[in-house]
């Protein structure tokens, strides 16, 4: 079983990739489930169908189903007694009936609510391979350590339940609420096994692979790096950078279109080098919105020619950090081997490398983790195409 996740920023073509990818996999006879964690109707709008795809799995075509979260659906179906337990806190607290339940859909609900959908697709055995569309890369990889989380947290504060009850317990003291019910304490046991289940599945970088889409601009590329890095921490295997909407190199003697296509090149090759050694694919801007199953099936032989998708491209990890008493230690993979090719600068939260190359300097502007936000850059040393970069406070 394989669960491959798409992030990136807004708009780079998360949904697009996902979706092209599933229309692969399943013409390679891969039993494939897309699901996509956007409420609104992305997936029917990418595959032109409408109002079709629904919260249960729609067949869309041989070996190939898909389905978009639908948050009220699935609160009711599996969650209602702690839904409800949640607006009537509210209403204790004389919040409105319409307000509280409002309220009780706490943000990143759906999130939480799309990866119990996963858990389900999981436990059927029915799919070889489940696409996951995520929203965009921060709040993605947030959910995704979410399992992890509440499973070691919760187990630890209460032997058992936590998360609803501990909520519960807290403000017990300041206001009455309701009872905390049997009923309450069994399904958020339930809730609480199906996410360390997931959990994991998510830390095994030979079920999932997160893949993040950019656009050729440093804003997408940006996020992209900060994702990459996160994952890295969190221990969350990416395999793959896509480059998306890339400006075909059309010779111009109109100077605006020459200088995004020149601009955009330039980001590309940027790109190769920050993410090394992971695999970067690029895909073109098309004369045309991408979307229709024709289409995406197009796009997905640029993607992945003779190659299967759901093979993890990549399994290392490329930051690898390390904290002690003392300090932290950032290693990283670095295309490089001579010392004297390089030079390192600590900018506020970020590394730059600046590494000479046979077309010049490279700039790999690395973002890092908050926890060196009150430590100094001690040292940078290399050792066989890997840089250790060390923090002290
Ligand atoms: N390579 C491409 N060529 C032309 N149009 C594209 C390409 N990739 C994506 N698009 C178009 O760009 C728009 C955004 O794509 P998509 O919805 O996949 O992005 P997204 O990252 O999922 O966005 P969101 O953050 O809103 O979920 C769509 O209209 C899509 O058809
Ligand atoms: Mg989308």
């Amino acid at each position: 079983m394989r669960l491959i996740i798409y992030t990136g920023k807004g708009g780079t073509g998360k949904t697009v990739s996902a979706c092209s990818t599933a229309l692969k996999l399943s013409s390679l006879k891969s039993r494939t489930l897309l699901v996509s964690a956007d409420p609104a109707h992305t997936l029917g709008d990418a595959l032109m169908m409408g109002g079709e795809i629904g919260g249960t799995p729609t067949s869309i075509s041989t070996d190939l189903y898909a389905a978009q979260v639908d948050p009220v659906a699935e609160m009711d179906s599996h969650f209602k007694t702690i839904f409800s337990y949640f607006a009537s806190y509210f209403q204790a607290k004389g919040i409105d009936d319409t307000i509280s339940y409002e309220l009780a859909m706490l943000p990143g609900m759906t999130q939480l609510l799309c990866l119990l959908k996963i858990e389900e697709a999981v436990r059927s055995g029915e799919y070889d391979v489940i696409i996951l569309d995520m929203p965009a890369s921060g709040e993605a990889l947030r959910f995704l350590y979410f399992p992890k989380l509440v499973g070691s947290l919760s187990m630890r504060l209460s032997g058992l339940a936590g998360l609803v009850s501990g909520f519960g317990r807290i403000f017990q003291p300041y206001f009455s609420g309701p009872a905390l019910s049997s009923d309450l304490m069994k399904t958020e046991a339930d809730l609480l096994h199906k996410l360390e289940e997931l959990s994991k599945l998510i830390f095994d970088p030979n079920v999932t692979s997160l893949r993040l889409v950019a656009n050729a601009d440093s804003f997408s590329m940006e996020n992209a790096k900060r994702t990459l890095m996160s994952a890295n921490l969190y221990g969350i295997n990416v395999d793959l950078i896509i480059i998306n909407k890339i400006m075909p190199q059309i010779r111009s003697k109109d100077s605006f279109l020459a200088n995004w296509v020149a601009l955009q090149h330039a980001r590309v090759t940027e790109a190769k080098s920050n993410f090394y050694p992971l695999p970067v694919k690029e895909v073109p801007l098309y004369n045309e919105e991408l979307r229709g199953i024709e289409m995406l099936k197009q796009n997905a032989e640029i993607l992945f020619g003779d190659q299967d998708p759901s093979q993890v491209f990549y399994r290392e990890r490329v930051f690898e950090f390390k904290s002690d008493g003392s300090g932290l230690t950032l290693k990283l993979k670095v295309p490089f081997t001579r010392n004297a090719d390089f030079l390192v600068e600590r900018i506020s939260d970020r590394i730059t490398i600046k590494v000479a190359t046979k077309i010049g300097y490279v700039v790999n502007v690395i973002p890092l983790p908050a926890i060196t936000l009150g430590m100094k850059l001690k040292a940078a040393q290399l050792s066989d195409k890997e840089l250790v970069i060390s923090f002290e406070y």
